[in-house]
């Protein structure tokens, strides 16, 4: 293996820099040129790539974002878009091309396959955390400590006033970050697109908050049934007209920052072991973690969607904030 190729996509996440920096310190430990393109997938297409050395990923361990620069490539999703992002790298002669992305970004490599054979290997980088195959996603950790602190500082103003809060956070059409988040910051409530008809049991609940403690938080994850936090907010407001309600969209400060320590880790682990898969001969698969282990799932499965929080999790929150 002489020459890869590397690019991150989708939306960025916190960890994305420390993963590329194992991607190529790796690949230049074993004498492999590495190719970096830019924005993703509109790299590929518009042949935009960076030689990337061992001084190119310098001091870029603990910034938030990618170096490389992202996108959600629209060109990508058209046939004619594959087929010049398939023959670019045939003339490039690159033996390998890690993507460190998200579900779009491997059904992306599942496409671009099926145009040019190149062994193509994945790092899971999204802060939702929605990928088959792995415990955690590069970006989630640093996402929920994001959230956390976030929420943290609304209990403050929140049990001040004796308000109710419905903070908004991330994940498209996954409650993992709702789910963890909720449970770290001790929120009353819950709404995530997995458990379905949870509006009717969170208004059952907050009848009875009227006599319990003065602040309440209720999070609800963007991709809820519910239709997102002002939609809830105005559900409580009319079953229950005595709450001072207010709501915070968390928004896009859920995906920037410095990864934490465990996210730096984990990512430089996957990047690491991306490089020694392709060596291995590993194709069309994502390199995850799980219970500490480097599992290796092929694209098709890895980007089944989640339909499932963990039961024991969901359980203990609905104990602990009765
Ligand atoms: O996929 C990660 C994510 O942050 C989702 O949680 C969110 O719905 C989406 O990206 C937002 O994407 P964009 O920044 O393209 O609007």
């Amino acid at each position: 293996m002489k020459k890869i190729g590397v690019l991150t996509s989708g939306g960025d996440s916190p960890g994305m820099n420390a993963c590329l920096r194992a991607v190529v310190r790796t690949a230049v430990h074993h004498n492999i040129e590495v190719l970096g393109f830019l924005r993703g997938y509109e790299g590929v297409i518009d042949n935009k790539y960076n030689i990337l050395t061992t001084t190119s990923v310098s001091g870029i361990i603990q910034r938030g974002g990618t170096i490389l620069k992202t996108a959600r490539s629209e060109r990508f999703r058209t046939d004619e878009g594959v087929k010049t992002a398939a023959k670019n790298l045939k003339e490039l002669k690159l033996d390998g091309l890690v993507i460190i992305g998200g579900d779009g970004s491997f059904r992306g490599a599942i496409e671009l396959s099926k145009h040019y054979n190149i062994p193509i290997v994945g790092c899971a980088g999204t802060i939702d955390n929605d990928l088959v195959g792995t415990d955690f996603t590069i970006g989630y950790d640093t996402a929920i400590n994001t959230v956390v602190e976030a929420l943290d500082k609304i209990r403050d103003t929140a049990e001040s006033h004796d308000r109710v809060f419905v903070i908004e956070v991330m994940g498209r059409d996954a409650g993992l970050i709702a789910l963890r988040s909720a449970i770290a910051s001790g929120a009353e409530g819950l709404l995530v697109p997995e458990l379905k008809r949870d509006v009717n049991s969170l208004l059952d609940k907050i009848k009875n908050w009227r006599t319990s403690k003065s602040s309440k938080i209720v999070v609800v994850a963007e991709g809820d049934e519910s239709g997102g936090a002002y939609k809830v907010a105005d559900l409580i407001k009319a079953n229950c007209p005595e709450f001072d309600i207010r709501v915070t969209v968390l928004g896009h400060i859920q995906r920037g920052g410095n990864p934490t320590c465990m996210e730096r880790v984990n990512a430089s682990l996957l990047g690491y072991n991306a490089v020694t898969a392709l060596l291995g001969g590993h194709k069309n698969e994502m390199i995850g973690i799980i219970d500490k282990k480097i599992i290796y799932t092929p694209f098709e499965k890895a980007v089944k969607h989640i339909e499932e929080l963990n039961p024991d999790l969901v359980k203990m929150m609905e104990v602990l904030s009765s």
